[in-house]
């Protein structure tokens, strides 16, 4: 009898349990107890959000069922061999940005723009596995309607039996479903707007996104269900709900360009099983995602005659080398600040060039407004685009074509060195498959041996690349 009153007098009840707020970072997490303007942690302005204090009784439950499962120790020899658990899902670019196929008892994470086509690729997916490995899926959608989503599927043209839809919003509803369907993958269409009984706050908030993930997590590997979450993303591209998220999944895929331009860029920003910022390319048609036969050609505009402020690189996303049209426009100012815009190039890397550019030409631009665009809604995050970036700018800015079977890439330092690239020659052999005929490559990367008609010109030194024109 003395034994129950000290167990009740420690487990905190329901009536001693006292409202109390704290505040959270909805970038990074972090939790303040008072409201502050900038996280001290990841530096975001204005994120910070009130949040009701949990009951510690919610954790103290999920505290003693996680008591009851015993936790499996194995050796790391017994461990199924990797290309044993990845799953091809048949559609080639999505393998490739899986790094491979779909793993057993992974999370994946999918931002992306609204209408972008995220539901369509994974409906597509969905489809693909069940013909090519029957595999049971669930597909969860707190979003849309199961007759939405079946018109989607009828739209697509593909088999529909055999597909399953749950459409809750409720997580614990959600785990059980799955705990009793035993499906072998599982979509999850979005993740913020799923919320958990548990906490109190509103679904979509931090608290609940991260809660929710981290349950969903648990299960998968637990239950070794290969998992796709959907994620939204924020105004300024990023997605939404804490960072930890990213940290929480194995792989983050993110749909990239804009929605109005027919093709869409797929990127894996972060790949437990696979290379990062691996590309797949897929253009959007009246039957859905299609993937792209020639993705070299996708970023190319195609031009009759020699134009001024355009020219070609060879960029490297991933594993495989892209050729990539960059243009610039450089035009008179009448703002005291001229402006300068990029489109899928980082903005300092432009100051910085076209400061390197006004110390080593003498190229003079402070009275120019300057924008740069890489054509196809592609984002080049290397620096093999710095020759070709100013090149363009330097081609626009005095008004004279560059060849439009010539292509540069490399790296410009601080004091006008140019550097070196990795995988120069795969990059040369790609430019050659396309036809180019010229080459403009930091001297470090000078091929051994010749490749097939393509000349190329090394150069040491930025001053070098005057001669062109
Ligand atoms: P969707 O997958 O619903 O986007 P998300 O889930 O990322 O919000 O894609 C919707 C868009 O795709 C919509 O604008 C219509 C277009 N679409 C096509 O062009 N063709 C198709 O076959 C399908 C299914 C959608
Ligand atoms: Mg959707």
């Amino acid at each position: 009898m003395n034994y129950f009153v000290v167990c009740i007098n420690v487990l905190p009840s329901k009536n001693m349990a006292k409202v109390k707020y704290y505040y959270q970072c909805n970038v990074c997490g972090a939790a303040t107890s008072k409201w502050v303007g900038q996280c001290a942690e990841c530096q975001s302005w204005n994120t910070f959000q009130e949040v009701l204090q949990e009951k510690h009784s919610a954790n103290a439950n999920r505290f003693r069922q996680h008591l009851s499962v015993k936790s499996k120790v194995v050796s790391l020899a017994d461990i199924e061999h990797e290309e044993t658990i990845k799953t091809q899902t048949g559609i080639k670019e999505w393998d490739r940005v899986l790094g491979g196929g779909l793993v057993k008892g992974s999370v994946t994470l999918i931002g992306g723009d609204p209408g972008i086509g995220k539901s369509t690729i994974l409906l597509q997916m969905l489809a693909s596995l069940q013909i090519r490995a029957s595999m049971q899926s669930l597909y969860v959608t707190g979003e849309e309607s199961a007759e939405q989503v079946g018109l989607r599927g009828k739209r697509l043209g593909i088999p529909l039996d055999g597909l399953r839809i749950l459409t809750e919003n409720h997580l614990e509803k959600i785990v059980e479903a799955i705990t009793r369907e035993k499906p072998s993958l599982v979509i999850i269409d979005s993740i913020q707007t799923i919320y958990s009984d548990l906490l109190q706050s509103a679904p979509g908030a931090v608290a609940q996104v991260r809660e929710c993930a981290a349950q969903l997590v648990r299960l998968a590997k637990q239950t070794d269900i290969a998992m796709v979450l959907v994620g939204h993303v924020t105004k300024e591209g990023a997605l939404a709900g804490p960072r930890v998220l990213e940290h929480m999944v194995d792989t983050v895929l993110y749909f990239e360009g804009d929605s109005s331009s027919r093709f869409r860029v797929v990127r894996a920003i972060k790949n437990r099983f696979g290379a990062v910022n691996e590309l797949g390319l897929f253009a959007m048609t009246d039957k859905g995602l299609k993937e792209v036969n020639n993705p070299s050609a996708m970023f190319l505009s195609r031009h009759e005659e020699d134009i001024s402020g355009s020219i070609v690189m060879v960029t490297r996303e991933g594993t495989r080398p892209l050729l990539v049209e960059v243009q610039a426009l450089v035009d008179q100012s009448s703002l005291a600040n001229p402006r300068r815009v990029v489109l899928g190039l980082e903005q300092n890397r432009l100051s910085m060039l076209l400061a390197v550019m006004h110390r080593h030409l003498g190229a003079v631009t402070h009275n120019q407004d300057v924008y740069v665009n890489v054509v196809g809604g592609v984002k080049i995050s290397e620096t093999a685009a710095d020759i070709a970036i100013l090149m363009a700018i330097l081609s626009s800015l005095k008004d004279k074509p560059l060849d439009r079977h010539l292509l540069a890439f490399g790296e410009v330092g601080l004091s006008g060195e140019i550097r070196p690239v990795q995988n120069g020659i795969e990059r040369l052999k790609e430019a050659e498959k396309h036809g180019f005929t010229d080459a403009i490559i930091p001297v470090s990367n000078a091929p051994s041996q010749s490749i097939g008609q393509l000349q190329t010109h090394t150069i040491k030194q930025l001053s070098e690349i005057l001669q062109f024109f």
